[in-house]
């Protein structure tokens, strides 16, 4: 199944998805930024945790389109990105900000089928 405009079960979750790229198009452990629907979102193959992640690129630290260069990590059970700028750290998960000292981020749900990643957007 190709669900480039799935539309989910309810009105209040209603996700729209979308192709990002093709799963070799992102590096494996890192990032790389696609653009959809108007949106720069960074996108995360976690190949160590065998997971996808998909957020803003934007880091709200000093509104730099950067977090896709970000470094990928773990803290605990969480993953988390942190910036590359001023390694401010986001949940990958909840979008969360892990230093408490920034605004959190938005993510975004992501699958991937057939070799193809898309992404949710309300
Ligand atoms: S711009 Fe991202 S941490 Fe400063």
């Amino acid at each position: 199944m190709t669900p480039k405009e799935h539309t989910s079960q309810t009105l209040t979750d209603t996700v729209n998805w979308h192709l990002a790229a093709r799963v070799e198009d992102f590096p494996e452990n890192g990032g790389a930024c696609v653009y959809v629907e108007g949106k720069q979102i960074a996108v995360f193959n976690f190949s160590a945790r065998n997971e996808w992640y998909a957020c803003q690129n934007m880091c709200p630290h000093k509104q730099q389109m950067i977090l896709s260069r970000g470094m990928i990590g773990s803290q605990a059970e969480e993953p988390k990105v942190a910036c590359p700028f001023h390694k401010k750290t986001f949940s990958l998960s909840t979008g969360k900000s892990l230093n408490g000292d920034t605004c959190d981020i938005d993510t975004y749900p992501i699958r991937v089928e057939e070799g193809v990643v898309y992404i949710g957007l309300s």
